[in-house]
């Protein structure tokens, strides 16, 4: 698994720092046109907005937030402008640069800095965000520690992890995995690799790699919806909810065929359901420092 100085690299490269993100467009109609090309930016766009509507139900204008691996700061600065006193804080100095230059076009006030979470201190933030980043780490306990001490009594925390669950309904080598590490873990390995063998020659593709997304160089850990909350109440938060985001109608592997789906209906309709639990390959979790 990565080690912080692989993810500080990774995210110093100009590639991934122009790459990341880019600007929101203003309308639903400019989103649906991104989903019919480009659906990791369609995706990160529905993503921002539900982000930013979970902080704003739970926050006072006013209120201090942080976000952490803020990247080049598309998602705090909406939020600054809504009049939150903001601060982006991120490990690579490429993306806080480019932060910095965004803003100089718009300034919304916020403050930008350079450095590690783990080592960040500052007076208690009303909430803290953290949107695809702590996924690059193998133990995220450390992370949500370390969060809930950056937070006022109460505080909220709003955090993107990437969905294990999704794994099942992918029909790709995440599938695999899912069943011969999960499923049948406990048949012998005989019986195993023959149920394996079986479902590959059924279902041609089903060992190609998960698919290609622009950081798909770093390692991901994938946590379980279901069972997330433990861990967070081990670390100290109490859970409010958990909002499934990237909900895939088809699985990725049938990118041919999935053109022209509504994104923000299907969205609507499966982000608070069982089956978004599903279908969202990644997920966003609400929660609160409990004292
Ligand atoms: C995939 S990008 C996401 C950027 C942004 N949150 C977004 O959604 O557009 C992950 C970001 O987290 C930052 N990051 C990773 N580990 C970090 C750490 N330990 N402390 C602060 N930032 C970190 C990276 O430099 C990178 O900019």
């Amino acid at each position: 698994m990565n080690k912080t100085d692989d993810v500080k690299n990774h995210f110093e490269k100009p590639h991934h720092v122009a790459d990341h993100g880019g600007e929101a467009p203003g309308g639903e109609a400019a989103i649906l046109d991104y989903a019919n090309t480009d659906w990791e930016k369609a995706f990160w766009f529905l993503r921002q907005r539900q982000i930013t509507e979970m902080v704003v139900a739970r926050l006072r204008p006013g209120s201090r937030i942080l976000e952490v691996g803020c990247g080049v700061g598309e998602l705090i600065s909406g939020l600054a402008r809504r009049g939150y006193a903001c601060t982006g804080l991120d490990i690579s100095t490429a993306m806080i640069e480019q932060a910095r230059q965004r803003e100089a076009a718009r300034p919304s006030g916020i403050t930008w800095l350079t450095g590690d979470v783990v080592s960040h201190d500052a007076p208690p933030y009303d909430a803290v965000i953290a949107n695809g980043v702590i996924c690059y780490y193998a133990e995220q306990r450390p992370f949500l520690e370390k969060i809930r001490t950056l937070l006022s009594p109460d505080g909220v925390a709003v955090i993107s992890h990437r969905n294990r669950l999704f794994n099942l309904v992918a029909l790709n080598a995440g599938t695999v995995d899912f069943l011969e590490t999960d499923l049948l873990a406990h048949l012998p390995a005989v019986e195993r690799e023959r149920a394996l063998t079986r479902l590959r020659e059924s279902l041609p593709g089903m060992t190609s790699p998960i698919e290609r997304s622009s950081n798909h160089a770093l390692m991901r850990t994938a946590e379980n919806p279901l069972t997330v909350s433990a861990q967070y109440v081990d670390c100290g938060f109490r859970v409010e909810e958990i909002v499934a985001t990237c909900i895939h109608p088809l699985p990725p592997r049938l990118t041919d065929i999935r053109r022209g789906e509504d994104v923000f209906e299907v969205t609507k309709r499966y982000e608070r359901s069982w089956q978004g639990l599903f279908l969202g390959s990644q997920f966003i979790v609400g929660a609160r420092r409990a004292d």
